[in-house]
Formats: structure tokens, C-alpha cells, sequence
């Protein structure tokens, strides 16, 4: 008779209290094991060990398993997790978006949403059911390896484009064939590695823990209810993530109300013992995962025996499993694996993975991503007289270069073959053969220097072909070897002979129009100061050479504005924009109140929210009403803060532009950041056309951590600013009071 688990009219959490009470513990603590399926050696361990979930399972494999699984005694589903970071990209065909930080710069949660919601159509159709995005990791520091993983610097845009991405990952219903369960990641402040090194320790304050790291999770959590956090590698004040039950059962259990469960990162559990030494040895690190809080053990296989022996001894109470396992059981019913989504129909997965829709969107993703970040006049490129342009710089006509990590494998994930996505990419290059090819221009490339090799020789071509141009367009940055996991830089300068190249096409006195295709902020000043545009792609997803075409000749006008503050050296690092006031290096009346050290400013090359457009918007009329603290205790019941300004499109160009607010608290019991982003909108403007915007900033977004650590608003003398970015010159700004 079959048991009342399998019965799907029953409520999840009668199911799953059913099947809990079948299992034996070597099921439950099986259920809790990760590991990779990329590893022949772990895959009879299905039965052996229980094991619950795989990631990194592809192709056919993933029936293969899910069928064994089915026979096991209670035939619980697997659950598989991949990396479908900016797309479902380990499949040659899925369909390929801007990087995370790429997308962020359209500041766009409809983006996000629509990412995710195709990456979780295609993710499904291979018979997966989980994708360890978004990555909720505030980006700083410039010289960690992972910056092109975050949505920029700042913790509420983090916040906002990941509930969207989660939204659109997980949607209305799991049970379905388009949606999955999303993680956040890397839990908590994980970005914050002191100089900027992977995964090494944080200096983290418990203030700072609560006023920048934790709200984008808290939101995630709370609003968005993702499913699942992964804990970060580094440990925060000597405490490892994964050793810290305040951390992973206080705060989003208890506090949040979180029913989903938590993941480690990458064999964390090992690492308390053989890495971070807060475990004596493998089974007291076992213990230490459980009773903090890790639900589910990422590829560390001596977990298995150790905890199983650790409850038989009485040393682990088996309440922390029970726990851990109906959080992971309660998902695999949600997800309709004991029903009717238990398989998938991998036969349809050819016409749903990269089909002209999802591809469609991601064009559309790399169009608005693209930031404009400077322009003396040479954008857009005028067709007209058929310009002679020299392309220049490897990264013009380099896949590999333009997707950027997490497209061709990854380090855990072993890397696929160079020749992945090239048949849907469009590079630079192509981009604007299909110009020359309809009549726009006429094209060289000299392919000139690369961002990881040493190579002189065809700089010297590059100049020459330059003098035989009427512009030059030269594309630098970095390349997958230069970034991502273990991949963190001392030296942010353009590497190789990149800027070698840039002075020689430079020299020749014709117009340079530099693309900057990197993974993340460099030290460019010299491109800043001598081009005569720049364009910011980063990483811009498989299309991107066709929207920075469409930019270059202005079919496209540019909307995207910086989400991550570029160092001028990387001594500044790290630089951003919600930083603390200075005072004991400021030169006032000499550089108009700017900070500095000594021997360059403090301010940041290219400031967060810089971003131009081939329309031209002015403010004015900045107006605001009072906001009114709430009669009770509870923040969210104040009233919202309204906000209204004029915005004029003053140019003869339809334009898009990203409106920002930002507050300061102006008399505090604790120092806050000079501006902190509270609001954005996005507004497009006919030529001439005026309108009156607004904005509603919840009355909860105006609160602190004081000292005592507790979230407040104090009454007293606030700043609101809104303008076209985070700089000092492109705010308005208005006072108002909390009474
Ligand atoms: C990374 C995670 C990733 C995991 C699985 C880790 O090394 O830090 O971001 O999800 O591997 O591939």
C-alpha cells in the first residue's frame, strides 16, 4: 500500500512529516549530501550513500540518476543544482546574457526578471532544478576575481535587481517546467575579502554586517522568498560562514522566517578542518555544519559517515537533521518531484534551449547594459561618408573575452571547450562587418594587443592601419584567465600591451573611440583622459558585439549607467560612492571641496550612476513632503517619504534616462554614508518633452543600525538628492524633516 507521502492531495508539510518519519538516518543524513556528478566516482554513491542532490549534471546523465533514484526503498527525487549564472551557459546551446554586472548597469528589474525567467525555462528543460544565482555579493573591491559576479556596489540596487532575478528564477509556482529554485549567494559579505582576495577573511563589524551585507538577503528572504542561501567560503572576525549559527539559524530562520534551505559553498565543511582550523578533525567539522545551521553539504563526501556516527554517539542531536531535511524535502515536493515533474522530457530541450525568443531577450539585455561614459562629439558614428575605421584589440573578436566566466565552465565546474557559444556570439568585429557589409563604413582589423599576451608586433600594424583610417575604434579590458575564482588582481592597469596599443593609435592624431570590454573596474585613466569616447560593455553577453555596433552607429541610444565605482589607481581601492565624509585631506576652496590624497584624489575615476546618452536631460523643481513616523514600533507602517522632480529632455534625440535618489541622515547617532541610493526610476523622454517624476521612498528605507545595534529612524534633519548620478554636480538636492 503505497504511503501517504506519495499522496499529492495531501499538503506539503504532511508529506513531508510522513515521509521523515520513514527514514532511517542514514536517508535523512544522505539527503543533506551534495555532491558533484562531473566525478564518475560519486555517482554510485546514489545508493550507497543516499545522496540526495548532484550538481554539475548534464546531458542524459541526469535521467540516468533521477531512474536510480526512483528504485532506491522510499524513492525520494533527486535534486539537481548547476551554476546557470548569466544563462543556463554550461549547454553550448543556452542562451547567453550580459554578466551580472554587465546587466546591472541598465538598472532594470524587469532585466533581471526576464533573464532569470529564460535561464529558468532552459535549466528546466535539461532536468535540473536549481541554479546557484543571483549573487547578492556587494562589489567593492576591484581587485577580487569575482567582481563581474556582483550587481555593483550598492547593497539596495543589489537588493532590488536580486528579488527580481529570484522572482524570475522562481516564479509563481515550482511545479511547473519554466521555473527553479534560485539561491543567494555567497552569504554574507563574502565580497568584502580583505585586498580584495578570494575567500580570504573578512573584516566585517556587526554594524556593517547589518546595515550593508545582510538587507539585500533580508529582502531576498523576506520578499522575494528564495529558496535557498549558499554560505560564503571566508570566514567574518575569525568566525568561518559556515561555523556561525547566528548567522545561519538566528538571523534567517529565526529572525527572517525563512522555510528554505541553506547550502555550503564548496566543500566549507572541509575546509573548518583543513583550511580555517576551527575544526580539530573531520567529524567534529561535521558536527560544527549541523549544529550551525548548513542544511545541505556541498562535495564533502566524509560528512556522510561522520555525521551518522556522531548521532549514533549520541553527540549530535538528530532534532538538527530532522530540521535540516524536511527544509530540503519540503522543496522536492514543491518542485513536483514525487508527481508529475519527477522527470523531464529532455526531447524538447533542442527547441527550447537558445530559441529566438529567450535570444530575443538577451539582445535586448546587452543593448540596455552598454554605458556610455564619455563623448567629445564622436558618437554616434555618422554613416554618411562611409568612414574608414580601424578596429583594434583582441577583445574586438574574442568569445571567450566578451562572455566572461561562467560561460565555458568555471573552476568547480571544469571547463568546456573554447569552441562553446561561438556559433551564437557576435563579437565586436561582426558587429560592424554586418555595417561595412551594408554600406556603412568601410572595415579593418588589425587584432593588435591582448589583454594575457605579451605580443608587440601588430602594434605596430595597428598604427599603421590607423593612419590609413578616419577613426579608430580600439576594444581592451581583460580575459577569462584574468578573472573569476583565484583569479584576483594586484594590478588593475590594462594588461599585456593594451595600452601600448592605445598610445600608438593615439599618436597617429585620428579620432579613438575606446570599448572597454573587461570583467569588471580597471585603472583606466589614460583611456579616460585622452579618448575621445568611451563605452563600457564589460562582459555584454553573446549579442553584445551587435548592440555595441548599434551604439557605436546610434541605432541604439545609450542608457546604461555605472552600478560599481572605477579606481583611479588601485591604491584608492576599495573606492565607492556611499562612503563616510573625510576631513583631515580636504582641499576646499582649490578642488571644490574634494577629498584627496596627497598624490591623487580620493574620488573615483568613474563615479556609481555615471552613464551618458545621446540625449541631453536637465532637473529642476526638486520638491519633498515630510514623512511621518508611524504611531507603533513598526517601520514598515510609516508613511513613504514623496519625492517629485522635473526631468527635460533637452536634445532633439527620444532618450532613456536613470533617475536616482539618494538620502544622508544629516545629524545622526552614528556616522553614516554621505548618500546612500534609496530609489531609481527609469524614464523615457520624447525630444523637448518634459515630466514631473516621482518617487515614494518607504519610510523603513530611512532607518540606521545605531550603536546598539538596532534598526531605526531618528527624528531629526535628513538630505534628499536626486539627479543623474551618485557626483556631487548631478544632484539636486532638498531638506526635510522626521518629526
Ligand atoms: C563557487 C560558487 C558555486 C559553486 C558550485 C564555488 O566554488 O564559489 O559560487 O556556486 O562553486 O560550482
Amino acid at each position: 500500500m503505497s504511503q501517504p507521502y506519495t499522496n499529492p492531495s495531501l499538503s506539503t508539510a504532511e508529506r513531508v512529516e510522513n515521509l521523515l518519519s520513514l527514514m532511517t538516518v542514514e536517508e535523512k543524513v544522505g539527503q543533506m549530501l551534495q555532491l558533484p556528478a562531473n566525478m564518475p566516482e560519486n555517482l554510485g554513491k546514489l545508493e550507497d550513500w543516499n545522496v540526495g542532490s548532484y550538481l554539475h549534471c548534464t546531458g542524459n546523465m541526469v535521467a540516468e540518476l533521477q531512474a536510480r533514484a526512483e528504485k532506491t526503498r522510499l524513492g525520494i527525487p533527486l535534486i539537481f543544482g548547476i551554476d546557470a549564472i548569466h544563462g543556463h551557459c554550461f549547454e553550448n546551446n543556452g542562451t547567453v546574457f550580459p554578466t551580472q554586472l554587465a546587466l546591472s548597469s541598465a538598472w532594470s528589474k524587469q532585466l533581471s526578471q526576464s533573464m532569470a525567467h529564460v535561464t529558468a525555462v532552459e535549466t528546466r528543460a535539461c532536468g535540473l532544478h536549481w541554479t546557484f544565482s543571483p549573487v547578492l555579493c556587494v562589489g567593492r573591491d576591484s581587485r577580487w576575481g569575482r567582481v563581474n559576479e556582483t550587481f555593483g556596489e550598492d547593497p539596495w540596487l543589489i537588493g532590488e535587481l536580486a528579488a527580481a532575478a529570484v522572482y524570475g528564477y522562481q516564479g509563481d509556482t515550482l511545479a511547473s517546467t519554466d521555473t527553479i529554485l534560485a539561491c543567494a549567494k555567497h552569504y554574507v559579505a563574502y565580497g568584502e575579502a580583505t585586498g580584495g582576495r578570494d575567500a580570504y577573511e573578512a573584516e566585517v563589524s556587526p554594524r556593517k554586517l547589518l546595515s550593508l551585507f545582510l538587507p539585500p538577503f533580508e529582502k531576498a528572504v523576506k520578499e522575494a522568498k528564495v529558496a535557498t542561501l549558499m554560505v560564503g567560503y571566508q570566514a567574518i572576525d575569525g568566525v568561518p560562514c559556515s561555523a556561525n549559527s547566528w548567522l545561519l539559524r538566528e538571523v534567517p530562520k529565526n529572525q527572517w522566517g525563512m522555510d528554505g534551505f541553506i547550502v555550503t559553498d564548496w566543500d566549507n565543511i572541509g575546509s573548518l578542518h583543513d583550511k580555517q582550523r576551527v575544526a580539530v578533525d573531520l567529524r567534529h567539522a561535521a558536527k560544527i555544519a549541523v549544529e550551525s545551521g548548513n542544511d545541505m553539504i556541498m562535495t564533502t563526501p566524509s560528512f556522510y559517515q561522520h555525521a551518522i556516527d556522531l548521532v549514533a554517539d549520541g553527540e549530535l542531536d538528530i532534532a538538527f537533521i530532522n530540521d535540516a531535511v524536511s527544509r530540503i524535502l519540503k522543496y522536492k515536493f514543491e518542485l513536483g518531484l514525487f508527481d508529475e515533474h519527477r522527470y523531464t522530457d529532455l526531447s524538447k530541450k533542442d527547441q527550447i534551449l537558445g530559441n529566438p525568443a529567450h535570444w530575443h531577450e538577451a539582445l535586448e539585455a546587452s543593448r540596455q547594459s552598454l554605458t556610455l561614459l564619455k563623448n567629445e562629439g564622436v558618437l554616434p558614428l555618422s554613416s554618411d561618408n562611409k568612414p574608414k575605421i580601424l578596429l583594434c584589440g583582441a577583445n574586438a573578436d574574442d568569445v571567450v573575452a566578451q562572455l566572461g566566466d561562467w560561460s565555458f565552465g568555471s573552476m568547480q565546474a571544469g571547463a568546456a571547450d573554447d569552441s562553446y557559444h561561438q556559433k551564437d556570439a557576435i563579437t565586436l568585429r561582426q558587429g560592424l562587418q554586418a555595417e561595412a557589409d551594408a554600406g556603412r563604413c568601410e572595415l579593418n582589423y588589425v587584432r593588435g594587443a591582448a589583454p594575457a599576451e605579451p605580443d608587440f608586433e601588430e602594434i605596430l600594424a595597428a598604427a599603421d592601419a590607423a593612419s590609413n583610417s578616419d577613426i579608430v575604434i580600439a576594444c581592451v579590458g581583460d580575459t577569462l584567465s584574468q578573472h573569476g575564482e583565484f583569479h584576483d588582481r594586484a594590478d588593475l592597469d590594462l594588461s599585456g600591451h593594451q595600452q601600448a596599443m592605445l598610445e600608438a593609435v593615439k599618436a597617429t592624431g585620428k579620432p579613438l573611440i575606446v570599448v572597454f570590454m573587461a570583467s569588471k573596474p580597471l585603472t583606466i585613466g589614460w583611456v579616460k583622459q585622452h579618448a575621445d569616447a568611451v563605452v563600457c560593455a564589460f562582459n555584454p553577453g553573446a549579442k553584445g558585439g551587435q548592440a555595441l555596433s548599434e551604439l557605436l552607429f546610434g541605432e541604439l541610444n545609450p542608457s546604461g549607467k555605472l552600478t560599481i565605482s572605477f579606481p583611479e589607481h588601485v591604491g584608492q581601492s576599495p573606492v565607492y560612492y556611499n562612503k563616510y565624509e573625510g576631513w583631515h585631506a580636504r582641499l576646499s576652496e582649490r578642488t571644490n571641496n574634494q577629498e584627496r590624497y596627497i598624490d591623487m584624489p580620493a574620488l573615483p575615476l568613474f563615479s556609481f550612476g555615471e552613464g551618458k546618452s545621446y540625449s541631453e536631460f536637465s532637473y529642476s523643481d526638486l520638491s519633498v513632503a515630510n514623512p511621518q513616523l508611524p504611531a507603533s514600533d513598526d517601520l514598515a507602517k510609516g508613511e513613504a517619504l514623496k519625492v517629485s522632480v522635473n526631468i527635460s529632455n533637452v536634445s532633439q534625440r527620444t532618450g532613456l534616462e536613470i533617475a536616482q535618489l539618494y538620502i544622508h541622515d544629516s545629524a545622526a547617532s552614528v556616522t553614516v554614508p554621505v548618500l546612500q541610493l534609496r530609489g531609481f526610476e527609469r524614464v523615457e523622454l520624447a525630444a523637448g518633452e518634459t515630466r514631473r517624476v516621482e518617487f515614494s521612498v518607504p519610510y523603513s528605507d530611512l532607518a540606521l543600525i545605531n550603536a546598539k545595534l538596532e534598526k531605526v529612524v531618528e527624528p531629526g534633519e535628513f538630505k534628499v538628492f536626486v539627479g543623474a548620478s551618485s557626483k556631487a554636480n548631478d544632484l539636486l538636492s532638498a531638506n526635510f524633516r522626521v518629526e
